[in-house]
C-alpha cells in the first residue's frame, strides 16, 4: 500500500484549552479529505495546526512532503498581497515550486519557465485578462481564484484549503473543483480540505470526517 503523505495521531489542538482532541487521519496520495462541522469549532485552528502555523497541545503529524513549498496552504481569508498583480500572487507559489537545482545540483535558468507557468496557471482559473490587475481591484470569488492559482503553481504534495469555495457560484466552483481533482489525481498528491456546505463537499472530496464526531470542548470551563 501507498505510504500515507500525512498521518495523524492522537492530535490535539486548541489555543489556551482543547477545540479538538483525539483526533486521527490518514491521507493517501491521490485522495481528498473533506472536514466538516458547524462555526467555531476549530476546523480553521485544525488546519492551522496541521500547516505548522500554530503549535499542536500534543500527538502527532507525520508529512511525508518535501521540506521546501510540500504544503500548500489557502487560508480561509486567503492571504493575498493585495497591493500587487495577479501575477506577482501567483509568482509567491511558483518560487517554492520550481526546481532551482538539477540533479546534480547546478543552478538552472528557470524564469522563464517560471513565467510560462505562472501565465498556464492563472489561465487554468480563468483569469488571464486580469493578470496585471491589482488584487483589490478583483472581486471575492476572483480572489479566491488567484488563491487557487498560487496554490497549483507551488506545486505542494498536500494542499491544506479553509472554505476556499466560498463566494463562488456554481459554475466557477464546479470548474475549480475539477481543476483541484485533476491536480490532486494527476500528481498522486492529497488533499485536506474545510467545507461548509455538505454538497460541495461530497462533489470534490472521496471521504468526508465531521469534526463534531470528535471530543470537542467548545462549551466546556477551562
Ligand atoms: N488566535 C486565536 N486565539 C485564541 N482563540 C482563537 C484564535 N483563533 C480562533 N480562536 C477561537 O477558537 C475557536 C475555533 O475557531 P476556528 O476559527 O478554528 O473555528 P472554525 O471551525 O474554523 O469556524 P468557522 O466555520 O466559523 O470558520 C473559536 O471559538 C475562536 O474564538
Ligand atoms: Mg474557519
Amino acid at each position: 500500500m501507498a505510504k500515507p503523505i500525512v498521518r495523524i495521531k492522537n492530535l490535539c489542538v486548541g489555543y489556551n484549552s482543547p477545540l479538538v482532541s483525539g483526533f486521527n487521519l490518514e491521507i493517501k496520495p491521490g485522495e481528498i479529505v473533506a472536514i466538516v462541522g458547524i462555526s467555531g469549532l476549530g476546523k480553521t485552528t485544525l488546519l492551522r495546526t496541521i500547516a505548522g502555523l500554530i503549535p499542536k497541545l500534543s500527538g502527532k503529524i507525520i508529512g511525508n512532503v518535501r521540506r521546501r513549498g510540500g504544503i500548500g496552504y489557502i487560508p480561509q481569508r486567503l492571504g493575498l498581497v493585495r497591493h500587487a498583480s495577479v501575477y506577482h500572487n501567483v509568482e509567491l507559489g511558483a518560487r517554492c515550486g520550481i526546481k532551482v537545482n538539477d540533479e546534480s545540483g547546478n543552478i538552472l535558468n528557470w524564469s522563464s519557465r517560471k513565467s510560462v507557468l505562472i501565465h498556464e496557471t492563472v489561465k487554468l482559473v480563468g483569469l488571464t485578462e486580469k493578470i496585471n490587475e491589482p488584487i483589490r481591484r478583483l472581486s471575492g470569488g476572483q480572489q479566491r481564484r488567484v488563491a487557487t492559482a498560487r496554490t497549483i503553481a507551488q506545486s505542494p504534495e498536500l494542499i491544506l484549503a479553509d472554505e476556499f469555495l466560498s463566494e463562488l457560484d456554481k459554475e466557477n466552483a464546479d470548474s475549480i473543483i475539477r481543476l483541484m481533482r485533476d491536480y490532486v489525481k494527476n500528481n498522486n498528491t492529497a488533499m485536506l480540505l474545510v467545507e461548509h456546505h455538505l454538497d460541495r463537499a461530497n462533489q470534490i472530496a472521496d471521504r468526508i470526517v465531521d469534526l463534531g464526531d470528535f471530543e470537542v470542548s467548545l462549551n466546556e470551563e477551562e
